[in-house]
Parts: C-alpha cells; sequence; structure tokens
C-alpha cells in the first residue's frame, strides 16, 4: 500500500514542476487528496458497502471539489492538477500515468444504467474544461485540448481539440519527410522515438542523413556544371543502392536488440 502511496507522490514530481517536496505535495495537492480518498471508497464499492462508498467519496468532493464516483476503475500513478470541478463518472474506466486537470468531466450521455462513460487508455492528457462523453475509448498516450467536447473514440496517440472534438494532424515539414523517406530506404527505423525524446542515436543517425543529403546535392550540382564544359560527362551511371546490401545492418541491429531484451 505505501509503494502504491509513494508511486502517486512521484507522479505528482513528474507532472508538475512547481511541487517541491514530499510534504508540500502531501498537504497541498487536492488531486492527491482526491485520489487517496477514491482508493478507499472504491474498496469499500467492491466490498458491497455502496453507501459508506459514496459518502466517502461525497466528503471528498467538500474536501477538493472533486468528485469521483467509487465504481470507477482507476489506473496506477494518475494525477489531477488543481482539481476543482473534475466529475469522473461511475462506469468510467481509467489506465496508469493518466492526467487531468481542472474542470475535467468523463461523463455520460445517457441514463441508461450499464457502460456509460469514457475508457481511458494508459498516458492520456486531459486538457483543462475537457468534456469526455459516452462509453466509447480514448487511445493510449492521446491527448484532449483544453475546453474540447469530445463524443467520440479517440485513437492511440491522437490530439484532439475542439467541439466536437477533431483529431488535428500536424503537418510534417519537407525536411522530416525526406529524412523520413531516407530513413526508410536505408531502414533504420527509431522504433517507439518520438520527436519530443532525446534519443541521441537517432539524432545522430538523421544528422548524418542530413549532411549526406546536402553532399548530395552539391555533388549534383557539380555534375551538372561539369556536364555543361563536357557533355560526355556523367554517361556512366552510379551502382544502383541495393536494399540487400543493409541486410547485414539490420542483422546486426537486431542481434544487438534480442541481446538487449
Ligand atoms: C491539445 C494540446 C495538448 C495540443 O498541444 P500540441 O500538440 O503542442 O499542439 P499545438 O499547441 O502545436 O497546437 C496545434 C494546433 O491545435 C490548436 N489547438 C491547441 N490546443 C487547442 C485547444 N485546446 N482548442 C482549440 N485548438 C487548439 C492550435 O491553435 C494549433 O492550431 P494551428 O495548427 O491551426 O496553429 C494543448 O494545446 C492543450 O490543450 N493542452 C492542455 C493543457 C492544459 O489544459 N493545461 C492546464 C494547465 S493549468
Amino acid at each position: 500500500m505505501f509503494d502504491r502511496l509513494k508511486e502517486d507522490i512521484r507522479s505528482v514530481f513528474h507532472r508538475d514542476p512547481a511541487a517541491r517536496n514530499t510534504f508540500e505535495v502531501l498537504t497541498n495537492y487536492p488531486g492527491l487528496h482526491a485520489l487517496l480518498l477514491h482508493r478507499l471508497a472504491h474498496w469499500l464499492w467492491n466490498l458491497g458497502l455502496k453507501w459508506l462508498a459514496r459518502t466517502i467519496s461525497t466528503i471528498s468532493r467538500w474536501l477538493t471539489g472533486i468528485e469521483i464516483h467509487p465504481g470507477a476503475t482507476i489506473g496506477r500513478r494518475f494525477f489531477i492538477d488543481h482539481g476543482m470541478g473534475v466529475v469522473i463518472g461511475e462506469t468510467t474506466v481509467i489506465g496508469d500515468d493518466v492526467t487531468l486537470y481542472q474542470g475535467v468531466t468523463l461523463g455520460g450521455t445517457s441514463w441508461n444504467k450499464g457502460k456509460r462513460h469514457p475508457t481511458l487508455g494508459n498516458g492520456v492528457v486531459v486538457g483543462a474544461g475537457a468534456k469526455i462523453l459516452g462509453p466509447f475509448e480514448v487511445g493510449d498516450g492521446a491527448k484532449v485540448g483544453s475546453n474540447s467536447v469530445v463524443t467520440k473514440a479517440v485513437p492511440e496517440g491522437a490530439t484532439v481539440v475542439g467541439i466536437p472534438g477533431r483529431v488535428i494532424v500536424k503537418s510534417v515539414s519537407e525536411d522530416d519527410a525526406r529524412r523520413r523517406e531516407m530513413e526508410e530506404r536505408m531502414g533504420f527505423d527509431a522504433y517507439g522515438v518520438t520527436d519530443e525524446m532525446p534519443d541521441p542515436v537517432a539524432r545522430a543517425v538523421r544528422s548524418l542523413l542530413d549532411h549526406m543529403h546536402a553532399v548530395d546535392e552539391r555533388i549534383e550540382n557539380m555534375c551538372k556544371a561539369l556536364h555543361k564544359l563536357d557533355s560526355e560527362y556523367r554517361n556512366g551511371e552510379l551502382p544502383p543502392l541495393d536494399d540487400k546490401d543493409f541486410d547485414c545492418v539490420r542483422d546486426d541491429v537486431g542481434d544487438s536488440e534480442s541481446g538487449r531484451a
């Protein structure tokens, strides 16, 4: 139990740069108070002590301004920042490492019993004031923009903003597109690495690709100039790069990855 408590406290430090020390977090974070009281209420709810569970949930709401139904299932390292005005419905399911900001509603749109609230995957972030309404899934790692109203399933890793919530597609710059194409051609895949993650190997490979591209361009221009001087120049083509040439590199990478596993 204390391990879980420590984990919940650590998650505050990871997600709020303003958190300074454990005592401050334990005493001043209503999101943490609401979570701890919910863990107790949920345990009582599952034991069948429904009235007691609901009463603890109500007291928690008086103290924190956060209303979590004791029936809601909440994963590990859950963090509610600021908290006031958060409402989490009875049949909500929340994965691990989820973050909510103030004013979020995880609600239903019908009065039917049964599953009527959303299911949030691992690592989901829901911005201040957002409403997620209905029994659908918000995929792992998805982000919901502040004040959005989401009424349909959200794919894994997507960012949704607006009313009604729409997935935003970030435009890929020409340079990024070219890098991706080159990486694919040579079989390089920075697996699981996003632009925000500082993977030094991926960065080094990308710098090399940029450099290769710049050198290629320069050679191409020099060839054009030489071709103008002598039209016979550059009649012989360069040997094409064959996919098979990279098999040994892939084997090496595969070996080192299986060694790591
Ligand atoms: C949704 C969110 C995660 C997007 O962050 P991001 O991936 O860095 O995306 P960007 O900021 O580059 O925005 C992408 C586009 O979506 C728009 N956008 C971002 N958030 C939006 C929102 N909540 N509502 C409407 N549009 C939004 C931007 O204006 C931008 O539009 P453009 O491409 O036309 O310029 C972020 O804006 C957000 O709302 N985070 C919640 C933060 C929060 O609630 N903090 C509370 C602290 S107390």
